[in-house]
């Protein structure tokens, strides 16, 4: 999910931090927007390391990327943790005289605030009928607690914990998934399909501490699986290295068997054995195009002077699948690319569509800070005939649904 997480000035900024760093493990992708007063408590350094993302105050950063307005709009939710006084009054009032005002006016996402503050300022009526506008606006209100304040009296106007600012969060979120959800489970659409599919990054090891790796999540494959499972197809998950949590629902799944691995090697054999008996192949996993010649079984020493590394070229998995394809069997590829714009992207997917004769290749624009890592994707799904058959942006599960509909359209 795509979480802002707006911080006003208050020393509660310091509890904010763990409500970031409860986010991001969580695996949620977290964009902080401080205010300029919020820096005084908790600096730049400290948001962008936890957060895993630049932070900026102002409107005039980034403006070619209209970044004010991206950050709200992308936003599946927004939490103000702590919210001042005068951020419930700003926001009551719609004033945009900051990157946090104006992200807070651009979105629809759901909006839930941490009021902390002195216990006057609390109980002022103004604040109070500040409350009162931004519940009737949809507003979710976490807190204050009643307890200790930093001036050494007591009571409400304490922000609420993070753990409990969190999962209030989730669970609003989880309430909007609920309202827009259809009323029946997903159609079984795939029923009756066998699917292989390969997720993660590949690990060729170097010695028995260093590895050659790469920085794919696992999410994208691991929602592949997901998806083709939840509309009834009987489902191997084939995972090279992946983050923390990414197949803890795959594993719970009983249409799904995921087997684990590491190398570009184990991933070979283990898709050519799910391939034997798969309709559908997907390769989704990034697989390492080179592994070190010679491993060294003692690790390497700096004191043996310079390194240099042999690399031998790994086999293209997915050309072997291609060309060991069965009658009627549908295989499918990613390519993860950098490209200048759309366009640049379209003809390289093609020309790699080609070059592997997939029947469908997904394809994704990389860079260093977008697609690897992230929670949303965007992805151009590419036919044999070399139409983009879908364009699909979105959480990575709306991403995977979008191209089990075209594998099901092509076959
Ligand atoms: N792939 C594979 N075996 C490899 C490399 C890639 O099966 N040794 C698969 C990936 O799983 C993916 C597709 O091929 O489905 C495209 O991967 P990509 O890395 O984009 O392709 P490469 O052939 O490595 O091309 P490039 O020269 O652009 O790196």
């Amino acid at each position: 999910m795509f979480v802002v997480v707006g911080v006003s000035g208050g020393i509660a900024a310091y509890k904010t931090v763990q409500l970031v760093r409860a986010l991001v493990g969580g695996g949620h992708e977290v964009h902080v927007v401080p205010t300029e007063d919020a820096l005084r408590f908790v600096g730049t350094a400290t948001w962008e390391a936890v957060s895993r993302h630049p932070v900026t105050t102002s409107v005039h950063e980034d403006v070619a990327e209209v970044r004010h307005v991206a950050l709200g709009t992308r936003a599946d939710l927004v939490i103000v943790a702590p919210a001042t006084a005068n951020t419930l009054a700003k926001m009551a009032g719609g004033i945009a005289d900051n990157l946090l005002g104006v992200t807070l006016l651009a979105t629809t996402a759901p909006v839930v605030v941490a009021p902390a503050m002195h216990t006057a300022m609390w109980e002022h009526a103004a604040t109070q009928e500040n409350i009162a506008t931004l519940r009737a606006r949809g507003v979710h209100v976490v807190g204050p607690a009643d307890g200790p304040l930093t001036g050494g009296d007591s009571g409400p106007g304490r922000m609420a914990e993070p753990d409990e600012i969190a999962a209030a969060a989730l669970a609003v979120i989880q309430e909007a998934d609920a309202a827009a959800a259809p009323a029946s489970p997903a159609a079984q659409d795939l029923a009756g399909l066998t699917v292989a599919v390969s997720t993660g990054g590949t690990r060729e090891p170097i010695d028995p501490v260093r590895f050659l790796g790469n920085r794919s999540s696992g999410r994208q494959g691991a929602e592949v699986a997901l998806a083709a499972a939840d509309r009834g197809a009987t489902v191997r998950l084939v995972a090279a290295h992946v983050d923390e949590g990414v197949l803890a629902a795959a594993e719970r799944h009983p249409l799904i068997d995921v087997v684990r691995l590491s190398t570009a090697a184990e991933l070979e054999t283990a898709m050519t054995d799910a391939a034997a008996s798969a309709d559908v192949v997907v390769m989704v996993a990034a697989v390492a195009d080179f592994r070190v010649a010679e491993v060294s079984h003692e690790k390497i020493r700096k004191e043996n002077g310079a390194a240099h590394l042999d690399l031998v070229e790994n086999p293209d998995i997915l050309a072997g699948l291609v060309a060991a394809r069965r009658p009627g069997q549908t295989v499918v590829g990613f390519a993860a690319e950098t490209a200048r714009d759309d366009a640049e992207l379209r003809e390289r997917g093609m020309r790699k569509r080609a070059r592997k004769g997939v029947d469908l290749l997904a394809v994704n624009r990389v860079d260093w800070d977008a697609g690897f890592e992230a929670a949303d994707n965007a992805v151009l799904l590419i036919d044999g005939t070399d139409a983009v058959v879908a364009e699909a942006a979105g959480s990575k599960r709306a991403v995977a649904d979008a191209l089990w509909d075209a594998v099901l359209a092509l076959r």
